[in-house]
């Protein structure tokens, strides 16, 4: 399967989501390890939310950029995401840290789509028999 087959796959627009994640990458503050990230993603209302990673002079305190875009997510009307796709400088696709990879569990759950390095996939095949909410009921 070809890329541009995977984008048109499921009929949604993959290739605009992926360019507000390049945009997003523009305001990467990557001092340290000089690898912008930025990440784009649909709220379940529609609104379009983006992150970019923040270091830190504390290497440890850096803010992935899936950290913006759950903060934006919330700080904008909360919700869930449906969409999401996480580039580097280079505007190719990378796939979330397992950090990140929780938090995109934790608000979007098993249905969330992201775009990975291989294709289109549901949260719950990128993070299989995921540790959730749903465990502390
Ligand atoms: N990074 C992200 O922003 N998201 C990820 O899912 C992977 C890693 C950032 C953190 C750090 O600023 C840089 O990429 C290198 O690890």
């Amino acid at each position: 399967m070809t890329e541009k087959q995977t984008y048109a796959a499921d009929g949604f627009d993959w290739e605009g989501l992926r360019a507000h994640a390049v945009d997003a990458a523009k305001h990467a503050y990557a001092p340290y390890s000089n690898y912008p990230v930025g990440v784009a993603g649909y709220a379940d209302d529609g609104r379009l939310l983006q992150g970019c990673n923040v270091e830190n002079a504390g290497y440890g305190v850096t803010l992935c950029a899936e950290c913006g875009l759950v903060s934006s997510l919330h700080m904008t009307g909360g919700g869930s995401l449906t969409h999401v796709v996480c580039v580097n400088g280079s505007g190719e696709v990378i796939m979330p840290c397992g950090r990140c990879r929780q938090l995109l569990w934790e608000n979007g759950g098993p249905e969330l789509l992201l775009m990975t390095v291989s294709g289109v996939k549901p949260m719950s095949e990128v993070l299989p028999d995921a540790f959730g909410p749903e465990d502390l009921a």
